[in-house]
């Protein structure tokens, strides 16, 4: 671990929204008075019809209830946009950065407002009102901000699928929010190359079937197959609807968005967020955490496909005013300078990114870093994964020159908003720590038993209050929620993470703990992998660990069984990566495939995940005790025949 800690400077503590006496009174505040700190924050945004109750919420088995500020009345879209004319009209909203550097565009709030009304309508015309899901799967372009913001202005609820899923993912995710209406593009462009968008849809309707209405997007021009009863273009369908879209009065706790994602079993849940507490989570969070103020313009890098695409591109920055940056494309595209590019292109104050993608980057050295000035930059961000310190002082260093802080910021799909973060006024940095926890929210660390542990400790991270960006339920299955996340450790939320606890009383994130996996900053289920595996004729078993890797964090590791009779061979191996791409999407391929002859299971057949996990981490003195084992002989077999290069 680093031992290396960075101070904050005197005119960080001085400028910013919170120094470490003001956080320190804001955070006891937050905890010994929810009601009264929440209260008051929830008043940065504006409402309807004000709240009178505040928080209330149970952990208690058998009633797992969140509810914040539930007798209130709000619209999101107003909030993020409707609210900011008087004063911002003309001020860019959305800065839009095409995949190709000469394209890009400035939306201003006005312009936002008309778009998304436009698009609120087109919606309305066909049908769509409050509680009616909508799936979106559409690239970086700012028709993704404007679908979305359309159904939190119409009351329709949001589902997002990362335009990387693959048909069979989206249909998934069709189905089990049954939603009658997709928002897609033509084509996606991603460091020069063409997803068929459209054409994934066509194939995942194929499969889902009862989807009423397609609207396309039109994006890079590709020709499509259009079925006229049921596919229509966006640009046409604007032609036909005003620029006037009232909001509709939205109960805080009705639905805003679901967003799927993955768990350690079976099908990917639909995590639901609502709409008060989540909104007053994510523009607080924002403001503080990035020490957010009038006129910065604030970039993330993620995609509107994940969390934080929509708590800190969409809803959190255009809650509060924000100039918030949209990039279509990756990294390295058209070469290594080009997250730098932008950064000067467009002034860029504020940069949050992933890991991995820093380590990437890292490995093409300082020289496409060092061409570019980067004299905007003040706050640079982490999230999506631990950032190993090496990383870490890569990015201090050499793209913050050690001017500006790093927050590195844990939170989940999950917990809607930033959860454990430094903040920039107040808070030592540690590289590879997370920190402290942000103002209401109670970390807790357990031993295995569930025993909470005090001061410097390791164990499995929980948290024992509600805090207002909590997930309210999986839709369609609360009993599900409170198996996944009340079960395991009662009365408190676990997190599915493993944490330390140094004797600064700083958290260190380890890792996931249960049978997920965190690929370049995405999250995936071994158990969709494995089903997926063993979906093909030949594979009879699989079992699919993570291990480490140098660029992506984790790479994933599947031992595959196959058939009695069938040969394993290289060929065998690319078709079964391609099976995997196809069925869930690129994110999910295998980076190394091992052919098992057996895995090691106990006497009642349950594969000993742990041993698996030891060797593809390379790792075989640590194995344990393999006594238990059904056929201890198999181990050896595993050891010898390790994978370790593609
Ligand atoms: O394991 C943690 C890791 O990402 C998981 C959540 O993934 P997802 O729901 O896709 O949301 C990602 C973006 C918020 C967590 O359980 N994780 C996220 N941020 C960090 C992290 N691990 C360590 N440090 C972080 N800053």
């Amino acid at each position: 671990m680093s031992e290396k800690i960075y101070d904050v400077s005197a005119e960080w503590a001085r400028r910013a929204w919170v120094d470490d006496a003001k956080y320190r009174e804001m955070y006891a505040r937050s905890v010994s008075d929810p009601n009264g700190f929440w209260g008051e924050q929830a008043k940065r945004i504006g409402w309807i019809k004000p709240f009178h109750k505040v928080e209330n919420t149970s952990f208690a088995p058998g009633n797992i209830s969140i509810k914040w500020f539930e007798d209130g009345v709000l619209n999101v879209a107003w909030n993020c946009i409707d609210r900011h004319l008087e004063k911002r009209g003309d001020q860019t909203a959305i800065i839009w950065e095409g995949d190709d550097p000469s394209q890009s565009k400035h939306i201003t709030y006005r312009q936002l407002h008309d778009e998304v009304c436009k698009m609120a309508n087109i919606l309305r015309t066909r049908n769509v009102g409050k509680g009616d899901r909508v799936t979106i799967y559409l690239p970086m372009i700012p028709e993704a901000a404007y679908a979305m913001l359309a159904c939190a202005r119409i009351g329709a609820i949001h589902s997002v699928v990362f335009a990387g899923f693959s048909p069979d993912s989206l249909a998934q995710r069709i189905t089990d929010c049954q939603s009658k209406i997709i928002i897609t593009a033509d084509e996606g462009l991603r460091g020069g190359k063409k997803v068929p968008l459209k054409a994934n849809v066509d194939a995942a309707i194929a499969k889902a079937g009862d989807v009423d209405w397609v609207v396309v997007v039109k994006h890079t021009g590709a020709a499509v197959d259009m079925n006229p009863s049921r596919d229509f273009w966006h640009h046409e369908a604007a032609e036909m609807v005003t620029t006037e879209c009232p909001c509709e009065p939205m109960h805080a706790e009705d639905p805003l968005f679901i967003l799927y994602t993955s768990g350690s079993t079976g099908q990917p849940k639909g995590v639901l967020h609502t709409t008060g507490g989540y909104l007053v989570f994510a523009s607080m969070t924002h403001q503080y955490v990035f020490d957010y103020h009038d006129g910065d313009i604030y970039w993330c890098t993620a995609d509107v496909g994940w969390v934080t695409g929509h708590s800190y591109i969409v809803y959190g920055p255009l809650a509060n005013g924000a100039t918030t940056l949209m990039f279509e494309g990756v990294p390295n595209y058209p070469d290594n300078s080009r997250f730098w590019n932008v950064i000067d292109k467009h002034k860029v104050n504020i940069f949050y990114t992933a890991p991995t993608a820093i380590r990437a980057l890292m490995q093409g050295g300082d020289a496409p870093v060092k061409k570019t000035s980067r004299k905007s930059l003040r706050l640079l961000g982490s999230v999506g994964e631990p950032i190993n310190p090496e990383a870490w002082e890569w990015y201090y260093r050499v793209v913050g020159e050690e001017r500006c802080p790093i927050v590195d910021t844990w939170w989940q799909t999950e917990t809607g908003g930033i959860l454990i973060t430094p903040l920039p006024g107040a808070t030592r940095l540690k590289p590879g720590s997370a920190t402290r926890p942000f103002f209401g929210v109670v970390p807790e660390i357990v031993d295995a038993d569930g025993k909470v542990l005090e001061g410097e400790c390791s164990g499995n991270l929980c948290i024992a209050k509600s805090w207002p960006g909590q997930m309210r339920t999986v839709y369609g299955d609360h009993a599900r929620f409170e198996q996944t996340y009340f079960s395991t450790y009662k009365g408190k939320y676990f997190t599915g993470d493993g944490c330390r606890r140094d004797a600064d009383g700083f958290y260190w994130i380890t890792g996931r703990v249960d049978d997920v996996i965190n690929v370049s900053g995405h999250r995936m289920g071994t158990a969709e992998v494995e089903s997926s595996l063993v979906a093909h004729a030949l594979v009879s078993e699989a079992a699919v660990v993570g291990y480490p890797h140098d660029i992506k964090g984790q790479g994933i590791y599947a031992y595959v069984t196959l058939m009695t009779g069938t040969e394993p061979s290289e060929a065998l191996r690319k078709e079964l990566v391609a099976w995997v791409r196809k069925d869930i999407g690129p994110i999910a391929s295998p980076d190394l495939i091992q052919f098992a002859p057996g895995l090691p299971k106990t006497r009642s057949g349950k594969i000993m995940r742990r041993i698996l996990r030891k060797i593809a981490e390379d790792e075989p003195s640590s194995l344990g005790d393999t006594s238990t084992l059904a056929d201890p002989a198999v181990v050896d077999d595993l050891v010898a025949h390790r994978q370790n290069k593609k």
